[in-house]
């Protein structure tokens, strides 16, 4: 089936339920009030119980607050029917709580402080609303607009007994009523969704006082900020293939990081709203009057952001992150989260990929390509048409009828091998993978309890359960070398369709009920499908090699905390320059939420690039985290030599510029594996403090030293750039301070007061550049000082770990000399 048969497929337009059910809720007094006498205070938390005025249902609060300016709210029923779901393995540990205290009580208001009483929480009983000050300024507010929202189990409408909690669902009971809410159950054209359990959504409101600049909660092809939802759909969390995804869209694509950011010069400050499941985030921005009574009462308008959240279901699982710089939030978040893996320094390279590289001449083919035209390169790629009928694992043994001599061909060129491995496993029972995991019950189940069968590349397929820790663990088996045949330790692994991607399935996804380990249905856990496969590949690469070499592994689908496994990229965008260019703020929106290793196909995945635009977007990718060319089936070739001489020598550029720019590359994500920081930056991030910045996408920084300004213009001959701050910019490449003058090539430059390593020129591969010598560049600030950092170590295993085995140089100029500690 091609991509294009493949969409005519299962993409009903779809009216979420969830969404219509909680919009009846308007803004207004909230339903809820606090039932104060059930306030218990314990060194970890403070809890409450809330009960909402109709239904008489009572939930259950707590709050915590965690080292670090870090709140925590949760949310659940005070006596569910079963329990709710509760997102497992995001959080790298339970979270070290501080003791709150209660430092004023007066009737129908708690006020609780942290212990050095820099922040204080105000909880107000009827309607039950939560403040944040910090320093006595009001920084948030929760269920202000009264949106706090929560569906608690019920049982079948069939089963119940009229009684009083129920009275209000029973007068709502009408069937046409209870289906046009989709309650029980959902029809989307020809698909059913049966909701065993019944409405589950939750929801709430934000409001953050002060902020009209919020940003995050990947993935989509929008803009750096986000926008006003009032009068459009809200941005939505659903982790979906959508092939030929269009631009400008609030559509989730296959990854997703419910973490939002709210910026304004004086602070920043985040929201992490740990839910899997279907999440809808609607955005506006208004202008607030504030009175301020200094001498004579002043009144002036200050803006101020409402965010709602809302889920198809689980509990309320909110972390309120106080920063107050961005650079602290990404601190928080990592806290919570993970940090970046550090890369091999193979993979931060450039990479080769198409669908497909035919066989193992057209590998040596391309390979040999890359020498013949002193271009460099490190990673060869291979998708599904390497595979026997598309079973991962396997090869096709006509086209590569020695994989492991062509790996070997391979590693003496000091070059390294990516292959395909899907999720989807073909239903064959002499398949040994599939017949293993049948047979030890390995795959998600159907609402019957029969084996999930759906659509993908090799046919009827089934779809591993990586929910499962034993199933994550038998997965990240089948990577030991003496399993996986032919597979030797320059082979590495790339996880697409990891949505996961179902043909033919409404939405082109698995169904949401779907049924995974401990019975969960697939719509609570939806948005960590990719996570757990990038998670179960990760540990199998450790594994095969008894945990000495750092994996590498791309996905396509992704989850918060997915920054702990390796990289991801943004899927199938198209060959034109409106998609070079929102690739801009994709990845600045990815870095932010914490996963700086991320990248955009080269080149754009579908339709042929006219060589300009091919050679821009090399240009772009080389100043990108992770930088990788990579076509579609029915695109025409593509290998940076066939567009004529001086394409060739441009592309061959910007590849070699890539390669000695690492050390500097490496050491932005040592930096960001150690302290959280994303390795490509959005203006505002490096400039807090100026407004102009806060919407720039066309430009960013790499690290703290080098600001990038991609040419995404069709015969651009000239670039405006916003040169932020008060120092002196310099041309990156040769040395002169700027002059407007004509730009063709790569707009890059250096930020006075900062030292950036770079290798003297590059070599074939990383590998061949282990002997090259460093240099460094030295950008004076306005008092003729600069600084700047390397980090060395061996490239591949965990020895800078273990052994601490690593060189980590600090470089200071000062009073014309440069010294390194
Ligand atoms: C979809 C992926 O996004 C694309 O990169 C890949 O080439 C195809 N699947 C085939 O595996």
């Amino acid at each position: 089936m091609t991509e294009n048969e493949k969409q005519k497929l299962g993409r009903p337009k779809q009216i979420f339920s969830l969404d219509r059910r909680q919009k009846l809720l308007h803004p207004g007094k909230s339903l809820y009030r606090v039932l104060l006498d059930s306030v218990t205070l314990s060194d970890e938390s403070v809890k409450f119980q809330i009960i909402h005025e109709k239904n008489k249902i009572l939930l259950q609060v707590e709050i915590y607050e965690i080292e670090g300016n870090i709140f925590r709210l949760k949310i659940d029923e005070a006596s569910p029917l079963r329990p709710r779901y509760k997102v497992p393995d995001v959080l790298i540990k339970e979270p070290t709580t501080q003791r709150l205290f209660i430092s004023h009580r007066e009737a129908g208001i708690l006020v609780l402080s942290s212990v050095n009483e820099d922040y204080k929480l105000q909880i107000t009983a009827n309607p039950f609303q939560v403040e944040l000050q910090s320093k006595g300024e009001t920084v948030m507010s929760m269920n202000s607009n009264g949106l706090l929202y929560f569906e608690h189990l019920q049982s079948p409408p069939s089963d119940r007994k009229p009684t009083a909690q129920n009275e209000e669902a029973a007068s709502d009971s009408s069937k046409e009523k209870q289906e046009d809410l989709g309650l029980w159950q959902e029809k989307f054209g020809s698909f059913l969704d049966i909701k065993a359990h019944g409405p589950t959504s939750v929801g709430v409101d934000f409001s953050l006082h002060g902020y009209d600049h919020v940003y995050g909660i990947p993935q989509r092809t929008e803009t750096l900020l986000l926008k006003n939802t009032s009068d459009g759909d809200a941005y939505r969390l659903y982790n979906l293939d959508i092939f030929g995804h269009k631009i400008h869209d609030k559509i989730g694509i296959y990854g997703s990081v419910p973490l939002l950011l709210a910026h304004k010069p004086s602070r920043t400050s985040g929201i992490f709203w740990l839910n899997s499941s279907e999440t809808l985030v609607d955005i506006s921005t208004k202008a607030v009057a504030e009175v301020r009574v200094i001498q004579i009462a002043k009144q002036r308008a200050v803006p101020l952001t409402d965010v709602r959240w809302m889920s198809e279901s689980g509990i309320i699982d909110v972390f309120l992150l106080m920063g107050p710089t961005a650079f602290d939030i990404f601190k928080q978040f990592a806290q919570l989260t993970g940090t970046q893996a550090l890369p091999p320094l193979f993979s931060l390279g450039y990479h080769q990929c198409r669908w497909n590289y035919e066989d193992e001449q057209d590998v040596k083919a391309v390979d040999a390509g890359f020498d013949a035209h002193d271009i460099p390169y490190d990673v060869i790629w291979l998708d599904i048409e390497h595979t026997d009928g598309k079973r991962y694992f396997t090869w096709d043994k006509q086209k590569f009828q020695n994989p492991r001599k062509m790996q070997e061909h391979l590693k003496k060129k000091k070059r390294k091998l990516v292959v395909i491995v899907d999720p989807h496993i073909k239903v064959d029972p002499s398949y040994t993978l599939y017949a293993q995991a049948k047979e030890k019950g390995y795959f998600v189940k159907d609402r019957n309890g029969k084996d999930f069968e759906g659509i993908c590349w090799p046919g009827s397929s089934c779809y591993l359960d990586f929910t499962n820790p034993e199933v994550r663990k038998w997965y990240a088996d089948q990577f030991a070398f003496k399993t996986y045949k032919a597979s030797t330790n320059i082979l590495f692994v790339w996880n697409d369709m990891n949505e996961p991607s179902v043909f033919k399935e409404a939405e082109l996804t698995m169904q949401k009920d779907a049924v995974h380990y401990n019975n969960w249905e697939h719509r609570e856990v939806h948005n960590l499908y990719g996570f757990y496969q990038q998670m179960a590949t990760a540990e199998g690469l450790i594994r095969r090699s008894s945990g000495k070499e750092r994996p590498f592994v791309l996905a396509r689908s992704f989850f918060a905390g997915s920054q702990k496994y390796g990289a991801v990229w943004t899927g199938d965008n198209t060959a034109e320059w409106s998609y070079l260019q929102i690739s801009i703020p994709m990845l600045l929106t990815i870095n932010m939420t914490g996963i700086s290793f991320c990248g955009a196909d080269v080149g754009g995945f579908i339709g042929d690039p006219e060589p300009e635009l091919l050679v821009r977007w090399y240009q772009a990718g080389a100043y990108q985290p992770f930088f990788r060319g990579h076509s579609n089936m029915e695109s025409k070739r593509r290998e940076p030599w066939l567009f004529g001489e001086k394409n060739t020598q441009l592309i061959r550029r910007a590849i070699r510029e890539r390669y000695v720019l690492l050390p500097y590359l490496y050491t932005l994500f040592y930096r960001a594996h150690a302290a959280a920081e994303p390795v490509m930056r959005a203006l505002w991030i490096e400039f807090p403090g100026e407004v102009e910045t806060f919407d720039v996408e066309n430009e960013y920084m790499l690290g703290n030293a080098l600001l990038v300004h991609p040419v995404t213009e069709k015969e651009a001959k000239t670039v405006t750039v916003l040169f932020p701050g008060s120092e002196e910019v310099r041309m990156y490449m040769n040395y002169s301070t700027v002059q407007p003058k004509e730009v063709l090539y790569i707009p890059v430059f250096q930020r006075g007061g900062t030292v950036i390593p770079l290798k003297t020129t590059a070599g074939k591969s990383t590998e061949w550049m282990i002997d090259i010598s460093y240099e460094l560049h030295v950008a004076l600030d306005k008092e003729a000082c600069a600084i700047g950092e390397l980090y060395v170590d061996d490239g591949h295993s965990f020895q800078y770990l273990h052994k601490k085995q690593f060189l980590y140089r600090k470089f200071t100029f000062h009073k014309n000399v440069l010294s390194s500690r």
